[in-house]
């Protein structure tokens, strides 16, 4: 089987008013929250690496007034029966939950990523992070027997966030089929997408920065990913290729 995939540089909520309702069969994404600011403020986390293709040593952050739109994006482009895995941190997810209800979703509960060491702050050292499981419509996971406590290693010197891949790849065996597309619209470097290759699924992804997306593009490749242009949405939004939209493949 072929395993495809398309990449954008470009807004996350622009760039699903580029994709037609219903197209997408599971969302797995990590948006960069607003309360990384405090964080950020007491220099503990997140810094991009220098380099030439990003103007900004920080990942620029979503704000939490802009998840309603993001949302009501998501909850569209998903198939009728479909899932989505919203990596969150403690503090974004009071907020979040209701605006995932408020656009259709229903929230099940969060899932709790067990990583195999400790990391950096002053505030009760973090062990764990929470990844939000939403349902739109009704899909039964493939595997009943996963627990929602889920270990895996951190990813040591990688993308700023990275995510192991071996975590993702338990999300796309529970929630897709080969075959069906895979969607990050915060990609980053691309894991969503990595796992979803290496599982016979598609993937469409977007970030808005353009290191992101250069790493994400050799990792498809690397994988076996074959580029394909995403074909015009009659019904979405914004039509692809608009003014906003950069697409690479
Ligand atoms: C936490 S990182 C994702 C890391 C990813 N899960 C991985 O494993 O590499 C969040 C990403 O969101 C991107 N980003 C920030 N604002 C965005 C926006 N408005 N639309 C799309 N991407 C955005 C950042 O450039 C960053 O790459």
């Amino acid at each position: 089987m072929s395993r495809t995939f398309h990449l954008d540089q470009q807004d996350a909520v622009e760039w699903l008013r580029t994709i037609g309702s219903g197209t997408v069969d599971l969302a797995i994404t990590d948006p960069p929250y607003e309360s990384l600011e405090k964080h950020r403020a007491r220099g503990t986390t997140t810094r991009l690496k220098n380099s030439k293709a990003s103007s900004n040593d920080w990942f620029s952050v979503f704000p939490n007034q802009r998840f309603g739109q993001l949302f009501a994006e998501l909850y569209r482009v998903l198939a009728k029966d479909a899932h989505l895995y919203l990596f969150c941190d403690q503090e974004t997810m009071f907020a979040v939950k209701a605006l995932g209800e408020l656009a259709g979703f229903k929230f099940w509960k969060p899932l709790v990523w067990r990583k195999d060491s400790i990391g950096m702050g002053y505030h009760y050292r973090s062990l764990y992070e929470f990844v939000l499981f939403f349902e739109k419509g009704k899909r039964r996971l493939n595997d009943l027997g996963i627990a929602d406590v889920l270990d895996a290693p951190r990813v040591r010197s990688g993308y700023p966030a990275e995510k192991p891949v071996s975590l993702l790849e338990i999300f796309v065996r529970q929630s897709s089929e080969p075959g069906e597309v895979v969607m990050d619209p915060f990609m980053g470097s691309g894991t969503t997408g990595l796992a979803a290759l290496g599982q016979d699924r598609h993937f469409w992804g977007t970030d808005v920065c353009s290191e992101a997306v250069d790493i994400t593009q050799q990792r498809m490749l690397q994988a076996g990913g074959v580029p394909q242009a995403l074909a015009p949405a009659s019904d979405a939004p914004t039509t692809a290729g608009g003014q906003l939209s950069i697409g690479l493949y």
